[in-house]
């Protein structure tokens, strides 16, 4: 087994000097060194269906450690360090993207003791540059691979990490464009982009990792020379009920939500104080809410807990995207329970409350259909246990208690 201790870069030191962990702004793309804190946890916070990270940092890494051992060999290989992320708005193309970045930075750092993250802004490189964008992409592609080769004292090169976001900015099919009043720039920013990307295909210690929400308008030749193109989907119920499950455990271990019982009986609207005595069948009580397979293990499928709850509200919530989610949890805490420290079960109905609208709201606008007087269906409102003022829930007893 391969340990591999290392210390997280931070910004304390701002950008102050070339020496700080955000070592600067370089014109159209900043550089941070790796691994940082900012990205610490978030490869374990990522939840997906299929593993594409866990299979992009192993071809990754082997391919570069092969290569840095024969460099020549590269050179005759059709491989190349590059990855496309598609997929729609909030899917969490960039954050797998950055927390790849910081594993490789670990994985690699036997070859590579030192990793810079360069992080490209696509507009920038077209809004500052105005009529010489292929000369400013030719310079960014120069001062990547002058990067390339500086040496960090007698440590050798660094590993260099390049996210472009937004790559369609950069790269949209000149045959989408071609007859339309395209300015210039646009129409010659590919070209030169491909040019600099097989300049610099044998820099071993160069990847390149391209997000976009817009796969059907880039240009075939971008995505030719692209080695894993990876759809990111929107979670499905499962990612999205570990994704709910994460955030709510984080925050009963932060003692934010409290619980006398992850068992509330056989029907939802029973809440029982202590389990039965058939339940659960593991002598040891979770402390916060399990994983299904424990659940389905020791707690008999009749029950209703806080898992099935939570199971339900994850089916309906499937479709929604992974931004969108993550905000879910703290939308349902401020705006609808009053409790500093709100029981689960509240927290529960307040989060299926939440997500109902928020799906009503986009199939509203999805079917761009005139408003009705039914705000919320009835299904949730009844087994809730608010009043409402105005569109407003307010929790009875505590409302009365705050007056
Ligand atoms: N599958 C997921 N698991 C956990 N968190 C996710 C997931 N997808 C998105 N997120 C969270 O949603 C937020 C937005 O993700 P991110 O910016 O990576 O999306 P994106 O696909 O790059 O969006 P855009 O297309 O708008 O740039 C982040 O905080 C991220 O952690
Ligand atoms: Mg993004």
């Amino acid at each position: 087994m391969d340990i591999t201790v290392y210390t997280l870069h931070t910004n304390e030191d701002g950008d102050r000097d070339a020496d700080a962990d955000v070592v600067s702004t370089q014109g159209p793309f900043t550089v941070t060194k790796l691994p940082h804190e900012a990205f610490d946890g978030q490869w374990e916070r990522l939840v997906y269906e299929e593993p594409t990270g866990e299979l992009l940092l192993r071809a990754f890494s082997r391919a570069i450690r092969e290569f840095h051992n024969n460099s020549s060999s590269l050179a005759q290989s059709a491989w190349s360090n590059t990855a496309l992320f598609h997929g729609p708005p909030g899917s969490g193309k960039t954050s797998l993207a950055l927390a790849l970045a910081q594993q490789l930075s670990v994985r690699l750092s036997i070859i590579y003791p030192h990793t810079k993250l360069l992080r490209v802004d696509s507009s920038s490189v077209f809004s500052h540059m105005y009529g010489e964008t292929p000369k400013a992409i030719g310079s960014l592609f120069t001062t990547i691979g002058r990067l390339a080769v500086e040496t960090e004292g007698e440590e050798g090169p660094s590993l260099i990490i390049v996210l472009v976001d937004e790559i369609d900015k950069l790269v949209p099919s000149r045959k989408r464009l071609g007859g339309h009043n395209e300015p210039q720039d646009t129409i010659r920013a590919a070209p030169e982009v491909f040019t600099g990307l097989d300049r610099l295909r044998e820099s071993v210690n160069v990847i390149w990792f391209f997000t976009t929400n817009l796969v059907e308008d880039l240009d075939p030749a971008f995505i030719d020379r692209c080695r894993f193109m990876e759809e990111v989907k929107t979670p499905a119920a499962n990612c999205v009920f570990e994704m709910l499950r994460a955030d709510i455990n984080a925050r009963i271990r932060r003692g934010r939500i409290a619980f006398k019982t992850l068992v509330y009986g056989h029907h939802c609207d029973t809440i029982m104080t202590d389990a039965p005595k058939d339940l659960p069948q593991c002598s040891e009580q979770p402390h916060e809410i399990p994983s299904l397979v424990w659940a389905t293990r020791y707690w008999p499928s009749t029950a209703t807990t806080a898992v099935t709850v939570l199971r339900q509200i994850a089916t309906l919530a499937a479709g929604l995207s992974g931004r969108m989610l993550r905000g879910l949890l703290d939308v349902a805490i401020f705006q609808y329970l009053v409790d500093d420290k709100p029981d689960l079960r509240q927290v529960l109905d307040a989060l299926e409350l939440v997500v109902r609208k928020e799906i009503t709201q986009r199939s509203r606008k999805a079917l761009d259909s005139t408003m009705t007087d039914e705000i919320l269906p009835s299904s949730i409102t009844d087994d809730f246990d608010f009043e409402f003022v105005g569109n407003l829930p307010i929790e009875t007893n505590q409302y009365s208690d705050d007056e």
